[in-house]
């Protein structure tokens, strides 16, 4: 019950011979055969051909409507006509230079304009790159070394990220959170300066935070929790932790690489709550790889490399002007219109995945919030990192499976998120997907 069945993997092998062939090919040079944990699934992913609109093919001649979107980023899709063009005509002109290009400062200058408490951006190769250099600025600012992090939240790959993220039920501390290592041989010293919090528990959160204040650099979270299904914080929590971080010296930081979908100015506008500092990336850069970080002036004039104590940051690829030019031509896309376009839909999708769920009398709930959402199986509420951790995980991969063979492609937490170019019939063709693969899934 609930795995992908094994008629539902034999539709997905017998309609993907080409995707097999090249993934075993694959797998004699790359582990896993690629280079991306998110872009391998059970039995083998499809590869990828070509994008189109709302729609990626595979090389067997699949086409899958895509609520993934590159984990997000895709905003407008794949291969928009205004982002390929602007991609196209700085090709033409070069892909990168050693030396600043006028269209970084016009990125920049949007992005300061949107987010009001970014006075000041650099901009990174990777959100990854973002969120490393936000709390660099941090400990920097502070002479503090330790950063705390909510339990189950996700910032990346670096090794301050890597504490606490994914771990397993088992290993859980029952008392509370505790800096877990993501993977063997995450040094001792990181987990030492690592202090975990419990989502939304804004008491639990205030006594940790007093008593580590004096060695505490920064909080660092996401307003709307990716990994909890796109889990606005109470707004309540998040004013909280705002004064206390004020009070205390400690400086927030919001990691907005996802979350700055949900408005023009990010979750911190729509949820009303202002950070020291701000990690950005995805939807930033037009589909090419980015990160951005920012936030009050006298923390980001640390990075001013005219200063003779600057922190140094640099990256061959930072805002190579590829990636800027795609930014630019993607963020002018993204009016007030848009975004409101972005949000009745997302309410729409929410309510009409809810509806068929209840329907069908499955119990999952949906989360979410703008244009994202996040069906969670076997549950019925989500409040934290725990109480996702109870979601029904096989009956998640064996509709992600299932949602393939219908032609629609979710993240495979079976979380997604809209584009602009997303339509109510999408919107419908996804509720219906979804209604078939659970009634299928169930009566396995
Ligand atoms: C909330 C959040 N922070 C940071 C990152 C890291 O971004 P990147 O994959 O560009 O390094 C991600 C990526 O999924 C993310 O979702």
């Amino acid at each position: 019950m609930n795995t992908p069945s094994a008629a539902e993997t034999a539709h997905y092998t017998a309609s993907t011979p080409r995707s097999r062939k090249l993934q075993a090919h694959a797998e004699r040079y790359l582990p896993g055969g690629s280079s991306r944990g998110t872009a391998h699934w059970t039995p083998y992913p499809f590869f990828a051909e070509r994008g189109e609109g709302h729609y990626v093919f595979d090389v067997d001649g699949n086409r899958y409507l895509d609520f993934m979107l590159n984990a997000t980023s895709l905003i407008h899709g794949h291969a928009h006509p205004d982002v390929t063009r602007a991609i196209q005509e700085q090709a033409a002109k070069g892909v990168a230079f050693s030396a600043p290009t006028e269209v970084q400062a016009r990125l920049a200058e949007m992005l300061c304009e949107r987010v009001p408490s970014v006075e000041l951006a650099r901009f990174t190769s990777s959100g990854t790159e973002a969120t490393m250099n936000a709390i660099r600025a941090a400990r920097a600012f502070t002479g503090r070394p330790k950063i705390a992090k909510i339990e189950g939240g996700y910032h990346g790959s670096h090794d301050f990220a890597s504490v606490s993220v994914t771990t397993p039920a088992d290993s859980l501390d029952p008392a509370g959170p505790a800096p877990a290592a993501e993977f063997p041989g995450l040094p001792q010293g990181v987990l030492d300066n690592v202090v975990v919090l419990p989502f939304n528990d804004l008491e639990a959160c205030e006594r940790v935070i007093r008593r580590r204040a004096d060695d505490l650099a920064c909080v660092i979270m996401e307003p709307v929790v990716s990994s909890f299904g796109y889990l606005p914080a109470e707004p309540g929590f998040l004013r909280g932790i705002r004064g206390l971080t004020r009070e205390l010296g400690v400086l927030l930081i919001f990691d907005e690489v996802q979350s700055l979908r949900t408005a023009p100015g990010g979750a911190q506008e729509r949820l009303g709550v202002a950070p020291d500092l701000t990690a950005m990336g995805k939807i930033i850069g037009g589909g090419l790889p980015v990160g951005a970080f920012g936030g009050r002036r006298d923390l980001m004039e640390q990075f001013d490399p005219q200063r003779e104590d600057a922190i140094p940051h640099s990256g061959t690829f930072n805002a190579n002007p590829l990636t800027m030019a795609a930014g630019d031509a993607a963020l002018r896309r993204l009016t007030p219109d848009a975004y409101e376009r972005l949000d009745r839909l997302g309410g729409q999708a929410r309510a009409k995945l809810q509806a068929v769920l209840d329907e069908l009398e499955v119990k999952a709930v949906v989360t979410g919030i703008a244009s994202l959402f996040a069906i969670h199986f076997g549950i019925d509420e989500v409040t934290d990192y725990r109480s996702k951790l109870q979601a029904d995980a096989a009956m998640t991969s064996a509709v992600f499976i299932g949602l393939l063979n219908e032609g629609v492609l979710l993240q495979q937490s079976c979380a997604g998120s809209l584009s602009t170019i997303t339509s109510e019939s999408d919107i419908d063709t996804l509720a219906a997907a979804v209604r078939r693969v659970v009634q299928r899934t169930a009566s396995t």
